[in-house]
């Protein structure tokens, strides 16, 4: 199944794509209940999945820090460590517990640049079990404005489907 979808042809439009990995996930997933393994495979298989992701990871609430976010499994260049919430556009996501689409990071007053060749981005409120906040997931991509609505609307059913029945410790 891994090996397949490694190396499997990419629909065309961008709802097609996101169907199809949002199966895959469920298949690759099913039985496996660890919150990192849930989390690195959603990561791994997004960034595979869209050419215009550029950074593709998770920022998940610290319970040891309160009021602070910590970087999990992500695929990319090197992220920041932690985020305060209400900083940023992940912790502005995470304060909100809303989708934040930000078509140029340039133009979001206290946008934390990890990587200066992020250009826009997408973070999306990721809930678990009891619908407490685990964290965020944020896609990054290099070309502005690079996410819309329907990136919006198939990330938050992507990561209802997989983290609903998750707790972190
Ligand atoms: N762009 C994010 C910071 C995280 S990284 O880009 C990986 C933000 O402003 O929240």
């Amino acid at each position: 199944m891994a090996e397949a979808f490694n190396t499997r042809a990419l629909a065309h439009s961008k709802a097609d794509r996101y169907a199809e990995v949002a199966a895959e996930i469920a298949s690759v997933l099913e039985g496996e209940a660890n919150p990192t393994a849930r989390m690195a495979t959603v990561a791994a298989m997004l960034a595979q999945s869209f050419d215009t992701f550029f950074w593709t990871g998770f920022y998940l609430v610290d319970p040891e820090r309160a009021g602070e976010l910590v970087v999990g499994p992500y695929q990319g260049t090197l992220g920041c460590l932690r985020i305060p919430f209400g900083r940023g556009v992940c912790g502005v996501a995470a304060a909100e517990r809303r989708t934040q689409i930000v078509p140029d990071v340039e133009a979001f007053p206290g946008h934390i640049a990890c990587d200066s060749r992020s250009r826009s981005e997408i973070v999306v409120p990721v809930s678990g079990a009891d619908g407490r906040l685990l964290g965020v997931l944020d896609v990054d991509s290099t070309e502005l404005a690079a996410f819309d609505e329907t990136d919006a609307a198939w990330l938050e059913k992507i990561l209802q489907q997989t983290f609903a029945l998750t707790t972190l410790p």
